[in-house]
């Protein structure tokens, strides 16, 4: 879930990031979930002001449903799951608390089409924070449904424990692959890098055209999953926030969320809009041409933030080949890759009025994910290999990997620390 920062905004009356579970005090609209146990177990009144459809039905285009549409798990049945959350089970570890893999002794179901594989994050403390995102995961994450947006399949409230239970994403998340080492993960190539950010910006774009805003506050290569296929899909919904009245261009809040991938005009003044979610969405761009994190203290002095040290080298050609993920070996288009770079370069605009929306980023990415596969058709017409994300689309083994060498010219791979490390906090 959401890393939080332990700064106040610069507007104190604001504090109210109460954006669920307490009855809503803040100026925003915001969605306002009471939960209540009772002998039989919890149960869920939401009162929402998000737009809803009425259907249960899957869409492609994604829908938000009128209630949370969750199953209510014993601990018991979690317990048993996960083998007593057993650290064989373990997948990774983030703010919110451990995230085990488990199987719900049922017939695989043909919905969710991982069968009965589940993940289980579970809350590792009792802390005030760690519920209300517990909370915010399920008012929004249990209405919202879209392809790009990670299923909730439910939770369990018993006594102090606080669990989520998701579809298991078979490939984990989209930083283990940018920067996980060894055999386990192998490096990505770049269609299928492509691929991914073109997932994860229809998730987001669906969360700001939804007829009442969502903000999602904390945008970042860990956040994105990935399915089998390499489907992106944006889970953590513990920071996520309602977007501004029609009256207002953004929200005021405490400041929460990812350093390196927080927009400027958030971290200066707590002041919240859609758009500061882009500037989230170039970073992570940014992450995936260069194979190298947001924020990195093991750098040299001057490179700790990726944003503000290679940001003279996206718009120069030349200059952006220095900096290119040496994993790639090369292998990527230039055109396309100098087109995502001037994209992310868009997208971290210091003022939010002059980044993209959402909208405008998916449909440039698709145009280049478009072009990227004409091009590799063109080339399979002419007798060499397909490119590795055709590969997968049509389901067949990704290509070997290449050897392992060193990161780009400027700076090597962040020293071969485990795949599960987080970024730096910023609460
Ligand atoms: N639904 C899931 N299916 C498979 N693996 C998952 C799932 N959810 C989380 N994981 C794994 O667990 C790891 C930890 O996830 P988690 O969201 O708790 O932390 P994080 O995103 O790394 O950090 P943060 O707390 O800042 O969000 C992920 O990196 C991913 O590898
Ligand atoms: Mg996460």
């Amino acid at each position: 879930m959401g890393n939080c920062w332990g700064s106040s905004a610069a507007n104190p009356s604001s504090s109210a990031d109460t954006h669920l579970g307490a009855t809503g005090t803040s100026s925003q609209s915001t969605s306002t979930m009471t939960i209540t146990t009772t002998s039989a177990g919890s149960s869920i009144s939401p009162i929402s002001h998000f737009s809803a459809s009425s259907g249960d039905e899957a869409s492609p285009h994604g829908q938000i449903l009128p209630h949370p549409n969750l199953r209510i798990f014993s601990f018991a049945e979690l317990r048993a799951a996960t083998k007593n959350f057993k650290s064989d089970t373990l997948l990774g570890e983030g703010g919110f608390g451990k995230v085990y893999k488990g199987w719900l002794d049922e017939k695989p179901s043909s919905k969710n089409g991982n069968g009965s594989v589940i993940a289980v994050k579970k809350l590792k403390s009792e802390s005030v924070q760690g519920f209300r995102e517990w909370q915010a995961e399920i008012d929004f994450l249990g209405r919202l449904s879209h392809p790009n947006l990670v299923k909730l399949i439910g939770y369990c409230l018993e006594e102090t424990e606080l669990l989520l239970v998701y579809e298991f994403m078979q490939k984990g998340s989209f930083e283990n692959h940018l920067f996980g080492r060894g055999a386990v993960v192998q490096p990505l190539p770049w269609g299928l890098r492509l691929k991914i950010a073109v997932g994860a910006a229809r998730g987001l774009g669906f969360l700001h055209t939804s007829e009442k805003q969502v903000i999602y506050r904390d945008f970042k290569a860990s956040n994105i999953l990935l399915d089998g296929f390499y489907n992106a899909k944006i889970s953590d919904f513990g920071l996520a926030k309602m977007g501004p009245s029609e009256s207002q261009s953004h929200v005021s809040t405490r400041i929460m969320g990812t350093q390196g991938y927080a927009a400027p005009e958030y971290i200066a003044t707590g002041h919240l809009y859609v758009k500061s979610d882009v500037f989230g969405f170039g970073v992570v761009l940014v992450e995936m041409l260069t194979g190298l994190r947001a924020v990195d203290s093991s750098r040299p002095s001057g490179q700790e933030n990726l944003v503000e040290w290679v940001k003279p080298y996206l718009s120069d050609r030349r200059k952006l080949k220095t900096i290119m993920d040496s994993m790639l070996q090369g292998k990527y288009p230039s055109k396309t890759v100098y087109e995502i770079a001037q994209l992310a370069l868009n997208c971290l605009a210091p003022e939010p009025k002059s980044r993209p929306s959402m909208e405008e980023v998916v449909r440039t990415l698709e145009k280049l994910e478009a072009a990227t596969e004409r091009a590799a058709d063109s080339r399979n017409r002419s007798g060499s290999r397909p490119a590795a994300h055709r590969q997968v689309q049509h389901q067949l083994p990704l290509p070997p990997p290449p050897p392992m060498q060193p990161r780009s010219p400027l700076q090597s791979r962040h020293n071969g620390i485990s795949a599960y490390q987080h970024s730096p906090q910023l609460r």
